[in-house]
């Protein structure tokens, strides 16, 4: 049985038909092409699949697609700056190194791209704590860290290069 399901993704329509089991992370990385989205254990546990859903993260890994029906979702290409160029905090995230082998970087980003959005000012314990279901095995979390801050300095100085917020 396969079944209609209407989403905004990075502003734009889509219709898809879908089956009942897939998940939003199956229609992002499938039918729509958006392969920035990650998919590290597929249960909720690393955060690589993160996006924004109605502007809130969440484990695209544990949402069903047709739970998403009608709703808005931003993931990591949604997150272009002004002009098509890198966000705020992906330019930040590749200045300070927040950024290894990268799996864990387009969840990462989209987390701290929320939480900023959210708070604009955060202090380093409430960007830990926003972080804390996105796990990295490479940086040891203190480069990813500078990076967010970077970027809430940043887009307090400039706040319209925040791109678009889902
Ligand atoms: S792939 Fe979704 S939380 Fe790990
Ligand atoms: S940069 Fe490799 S898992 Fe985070």
């Amino acid at each position: 049985m396969m079944v209609p399901c209407r989403l905004q993704v990075n502003g734009a329509p889509v219709e898809l038909v879908v089956r009942p089991a897939d998940r939003l992370i199956d229609v992002l990385r499938g039918p729509l092409g958006l392969t920035g989205t990650k998919e590290g254990c597929g249960n909720g546990e690393c955060g690589a699949c993160t996006v924004l859903l109605g502007g809130r993260p969440v484990n695209s890994c544990l949402v069903l697609a047709i739970e998403a029906d009608g709703g808005e979702v931003t993931t990591i290409e949604g997150l272009a700056g002004p002009g098509g160029g890198l966000s705020p905090v992906q330019q930040a995230f590749v200045e300070r190194g927040g950024i290894q082998c990268g799996f864990c970087s387009p969840g990462m980003i989209v987390a701290a791209h929320a939480l900023l959005c959210a708070t604009p000012a955060p202090s380093e314990a409430q960007i830990r704590e926003a972080l804390v279901g996105n796990l990295c095995r490479c940086t040891g979390y203190a480069q990813i860290v500078e990076s967010v801050m970077l970027a809430a300095r940043r887009m307090a100085a400039a706040p319209a290069a925040g791109g678009h917020d889902g």
